[in-house]
């Protein structure tokens, strides 16, 4: 399998050169707001995440569930407030510099190079680790080609762990569309993260899809030594394997808590819950 034990000894966590504390959390976001011009979609949002957990961030249509994932992983620039990973602060880095300070996403709208096969998605992944040590690459060419087998193999394994071995050479566009979020995650992996965030991966899936991929990322999470953040629709996803999760609405925290907590909160089966997502799951 690969050895992701070294996610920020190879990376380095931006700023430190220690490993990082145990009992910082993995994620955090403090104070966090983002306005749009005159909408504020997250207002003064607070997360902690530790270590190891799979977390759940729910709410309806709008809650800016979303915004919170692109700001975690740089593409959205805070109004205010700071995300820090292990302690360390990334607010505003740059979706690569976060990529590989060890934050990976996946998309709410499937994001894969269509016209590549399985294995070259895996393999773009791959290279944004490569690329950090790029220098060293350029000055010692058979280095490099070493790596390039290399990498080919660690793909190709990864495939085979998220179950898309037999079709790593298939168009990304040829596959059913659970094996295309499917691959997201692979891809997502290939850049060996600390912290996972996952929008809606259950989205568009049949219900034998769905228990599958429960399992898949709970395999995830211990295999390959993550911290997962997960914004989902299907309550039954949510529930069945988050330990604990924070409830948005309008861009306002109305709820954090165990599953059994949230359920029972009246905020949140009257802004959320009520609204038929419980009839869903
Ligand atoms: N880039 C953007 N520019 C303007 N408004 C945005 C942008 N991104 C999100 N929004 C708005 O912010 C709110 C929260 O959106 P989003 O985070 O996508 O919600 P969710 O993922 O919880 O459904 C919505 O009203 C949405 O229209
Ligand atoms: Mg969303």
């Amino acid at each position: 399998m690969l050895d992701t034990n070294d996610a920020f000894d190879a990376n380095g966590a931006p700023g430190t050169d220690s490993a990082p504390s145990a009992d910082l959390p993995a994620l955090a976001c403090e104070s966090v707001t983002m306005r749009f011009g005159g909408l504020t979609a997250v207002d003064g949002f607070n997360l902690r995440v530790p270590k190891g957990a799979l977390y759940g961030l729910i709410g309806p249509n709008g809650a800016g569930k979303t915004t919170v994932f692109n700001i975690v992983s740089g593409v959205l620039r805070p109004s205010a407030g700071a995300v820090k990973l292990f302690g360390v602060d990334v607010t505003g880095l740059s979706p690569d510099r976060i990529a590989r300070s060890g934050i990976a996403r996946t998309f709410q709208n499937i994001r894969l190079f269509r016209n590549l096969t399985v294995l070259d998605n895996v393999l773009v992944g791959l290279h944004l680790r490569r690329e950090a040590n790029l220098a060293q690459a350029m000055l010692a060419l058979p280095r490099h080609r070493a790596e390039e087998t290399q990498m080919a193999a660690t793909a190709a394994q990864l495939l085979e762990e998220i179950g898309l071995a037999g079709v790593s050479h298939y168009r990304a566009s040829a596959l059913p569309y659970g094996r295309q979020r499917r691959l997201e995650i692979a891809r997502a992996l290939a850049t060996k993260p600390a912290v996972l965030l996952l929008d809606e991966p259950a989205a568009g899936m049949n219900p034998a899809e769905t228990e599958d991929l429960m399992r898949l990322i709970t395999d995830i999470r211990n295999r390959f030594s993550l911290t997962i953040l997960l914004i989902e629709h299907e309550m039954k996803v949510v529930m069945g394997i988050c330990e604990r999760m924070t409830v948005l609405d309008h861009g306002d925290t109305i709820a954090e808590g165990t599953p059994d907590e949230i359920q029972r909160n009246d905020r949140v089966i009257k802004a959320y819950l009520g609204g038929g997502a419980v009839a869903r799951a």
